[in-house]
């Protein structure tokens, strides 16, 4: 059974720089025994306790004890300690605490689930777990706490060498970035929250819809929010969004220029150059999301805002999505003059980030093995990219749409609005396929009739269980709501 804790008393010495004496001892108890602050039946500290909290010697401590059981105020008990004696009729009942609870608010988030590879997730956007490099990240692992005392320390700012191939990785896509201009993040997200603590105009601008948590970030961070609608089967309307920057004159504006979360869309270059000249005309400020990135084959070709509007473009990208979720390693492309700001920002919630982890993943790009890994993971989810439009092409009834990224995780599936999704999700689950609501990717009534589909996490089996259990339950709810039915649907095996 577990020892009762002692309680603690603070003893103080009669003579100034002395120390505590037994007299000392035995007056203070006595004291707080007859105000009542000790209670019947309270266990003592143990003489050795007293011994090395007050320097004092085993001898003085217990003859102070004897001395306290002799007038009847303490006893001892075998082996259990020392006890503030018992009154004959009983011991009197201990107050009962109980401490004010902690007044919160918070993101409006539901409890996290935790992923559960083994379930068919349809909308999940992480990389498949069975293709990760497993052992070679252990293996890196393993050497850099190999290394005797070089990872004591760590740079707010994130591990010099990792920053350094972050930044040679960027340049070779046509990024002009400097090591000093990177700050290694705990995933993306921390990068978007240095930023969003750091602005000094709180209106932040992003598409409609958004990456969910981006958006309850910026809430939760005091920011006024301005939602710039996108449709992924349409361009951008510029007029709008010109529109209703001009009124709302927003600091920053938050994007997600390819394969955009969760509709899949890609900015052409025509459409980034209007942003940029946006920007100029009403003076905000540019936050590129690069999620999905290197996923697939040529998708780090893509042009980025950062590329294209220099350094005051701040980038985010992190490994999360084509290396593994579990690093939590992301990083932030800033600038000379916004550097040490954002640095500032990340200092004050975790003065520096783990960096063992950012070690192991330097040790990983150097040794060249995120390389050879990328290249594995190009040709694995190219091919099943390719099985799921061939799906969705195949096997979805006419009236449905589908987003074509090329890249990133996901790709956006839109039905005719005679569907309604929520029936549809429960349908699906109970056949064992999970699909997401999207709801929390919009700011208001969703414009979109659709979800998202992680082709990246499935295999192209499982993708096409999916993808069929969809089509048919599509066929049996068109029918129940009375609209011209779609047509049943074949999916070549
Ligand atoms: C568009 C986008 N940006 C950023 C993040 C944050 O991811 P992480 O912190 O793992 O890099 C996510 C997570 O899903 C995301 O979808």
């Amino acid at each position: 059974m577990a020892r009762e804790p002692y309680v603690s008393v603070n003893f103080s010495a009669s003579q100034p720089g002395r120390r505590v004496s037994q007299k000392d001892i035995v007056e203070q108890l006595s004291e707080e025994i007859a105000s009542g602050r000790l209670r019947p039946a309270m266990r003592l500290p143990p003489v050795r306790a007293l011994e090395h909290q007050l320097g004092i010697s085993k001898n003085t401590a217990q003859a102070a004890y004897d001395e306290l059981v002799a007038r009847g105020l303490l006893e001892s008990r075998l082996r259990q300690g020392v006890f503030v004696s018992v009154p004959a009729d009983g011991i009197p009942a201990a107050p009962v605490r109980n401490a004010a609870a902690p007044r919160l608010v918070g993101p409006d988030l539901p409890r996290p689930q935790p992923v559960r590879p083994e379930r068919l997730e349809l909308s999940n956007v992480f990389i498949d777990p069975e293709l990760l490099p497993h052992a070679q990240l252990s293996d890196c692992f393993r050497s850099v706490l190999a290394v005797p005392g070089l990872h004591t320390f760590y740079d707010a700012q994130g591990h010099p060498g990792l920053r350094e191939v972050i930044a040679e990785r960027l340049r070779a896509r046509g990024i002009e970035a400097d090591p000093d201009e990177v700050i290694v993040t705990t995933g993306s997200q921390q990068a978007l929250d240095i930023v969003a603590r750091s602005l000094e105009h709180k209106v932040v601008a992003t598409e409609d819809p958004v990456y969910s948590i981006a958006r309850q970030l910026f809430l939760n961070l005091g920011c006024r929010m301005l939602p710039l609608r996108l449709d992924p089967f349409r361009r951008v309307d510029f007029d709008a969004w010109a529109e209703q920057i001009a009124e709302a004159r927003p600091s920053l504006v938050y994007l997600i220029t390819s394969y955009q979360n969760p509709t899949g869309y890609s900015y052409s270059t025509a459409e980034l150059e209007r942003l940029l000249e946006l920007s100029e005309r009403y003076g905000f400020a540019l936050l590129e999301d690069d999620w999905g990135s290197d996923m697939l084959s040529c998708s780090e070709y893509r042009p980025t805002l950062r590329a294209l509007g220099g350094r005051n473009v701040l980038y985010v990208n992190s490994f999360t999505k084509k290396l593994l979720p579990s690093l939590r390693l992301g990083y932030l492309l800033c600038s000379e003059s916004t550097r040490d700001v954002l640095v500032a920002a990340k200092r004050v919630a975790t003065l520096g980030n783990a960096t063992l982890m950012e070690a192991t993943l330097h040790e990983f790009i150097s040794r060249g093995y995120y390389d050879a890994h990328l290249r594995r993971v190009h040709g694995l989810l190219d091919q099943r990219y390719h099985a799921c439009l061939d799906l969705l092409r195949d096997g979805m009834p006419p009236g449905v749409r589908f987003s074509t990224p090329g890249g990133g995780p996901t790709v956006w599936l839109d039905l005719p609005r005679t569907i309604r999704i929520e029936p549809l999700r429960e349908r699906l689950a109970r056949r064992g396929v999970f699909i997401e609501s999207a709801d929390s990717h919009f700011y208001g009534e969703p414009h979109l009739n659709g979800f998202r589909i992680g082709f990246a996490f499935l295999s192209s089996e499982r993708l096409q269980l999916g993808v069929r259990a969809v089509a048919e339950e599509l066929v049996v709810l068109s029918a129940q709501a009375g609209a011209a039915p779609l047509q049943p649907i074949q999916i070549r095996n």
